[in-house]
């Protein structure tokens, strides 16, 4: 049976855990070679053998380091040829389980210039530099898919944690621009925006078995999300089936922004 990504190249950051690592699986089963990044090389490598196919090749790479991100675009060339989709995934919350304290993300009052910089490093520049990088070889190429991972809080809501709304709010701008830009080329770009889904990302509010329950009671399936559930939706932009579709963001949340 045919592949919904057969002969496509992805490119998925984050990869080494939580929604990037079932998105590579999933992408490697519907056809597509996967280069699978992450800034935690010796993880990722791991990831990549447990899928164990020919065509998942794993990259140690830090999105927020333009030398990082051109090593591994030119890597990911010299591998497979050309890039047809960007899964823009990788992310970091700096918020742990406990007491706050100043190395977490927080209120604009309270946090340092070191942890604002950080979050939007990984978070927004990542995504610019990703897109820089790859975008010449979609154009070149003739088009592409690149997916931008958002989220609940900056694309809809406000939330406790400044830098990370913020980051996720310029990621929705970002991806429109792109989109209106490099629509003309055949890339399209959308927002992927996942509610709260089970991945190691927020293991300090997994931790919180009232606030999940009350959390899930509230939304309309009862319950969280999974990587698995993700990477379905993201399938989807990825492939010829939404090839009348950019500059959207989809939201995959269960129901929680309609309760
Ligand atoms: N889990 C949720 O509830 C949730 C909700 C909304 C949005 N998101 C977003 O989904 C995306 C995926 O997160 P997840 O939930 O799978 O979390 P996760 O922590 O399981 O995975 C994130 C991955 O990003 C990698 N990473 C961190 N910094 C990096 C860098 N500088 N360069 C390359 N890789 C780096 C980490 O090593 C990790 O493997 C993130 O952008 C996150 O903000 C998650």
């Amino acid at each position: 049976m045919a592949g919904r990504l057969d002969g496509k190249v992805a490119v998925i950051t984050g990869a080494a855990s939580g929604q990037g690592a079932a998105a590579s699986e999933v992408f490697a089963a519907e056809g597509a070679s996967v280069a699978m990044l992450d800034i935690d090389g010796d993880r990722v490598f791991r990831a990549a053998a447990a899928i164990g196919s020919p065509n998942v090749k794993p990259f140690a790479c830090d999105v927020s380091s333009s030398t990082s991100v051109r090593e591994a675009i030119a890597g990911i060339v010299a591998a497979f040829g050309r890039i047809d989709v960007l899964y823009n995934n990788a992310g970091v919350a700096l918020r742990s389980a406990g007491e706050w304290d100043d190395t977490q993300d927080g209120l604009t009052g309270d946090i340092t210039e070191e942890v604002f910089d950080r979050v939007l490093g990984i978070n927004l520049k990542g995504v610019f530099l990703m897109s820089k990088y790859v975008l010449p070889h979609m154009v070149k190429q003739g088009g592409g898919s690149i997916i931008n991972v958002s989220a609940l809080a900056g694309a809809h809501v406000g939330t406790t944690n400044h830098a990370y709304c913020a980051s996720k709010a310029g990621i929705v701008g970002l991806s429109r621009a792109l989109a209106l830009g490099y629509g003309p080329a055949g890339v399209r770009t959308n927002v992927l925006c996942p509610g709260l889904i089970e991945t190691p990302l927020v293991s300090h509010i997994l931790g919180d078995s009232e606030w999940t329950e009350k959390y899930s009671k509230g939304s309309p399936l009862g319950r969280l999300g999974r990587p698995e559930e993700m990477a379905q939706v993201a399938l989807f932009l990825a492939s010829d089936e939404s090839s009348f579709m950019t500059g959207s963001v989809v939201t995959a949340d269960g129901g929680v922004m309609i309760s």
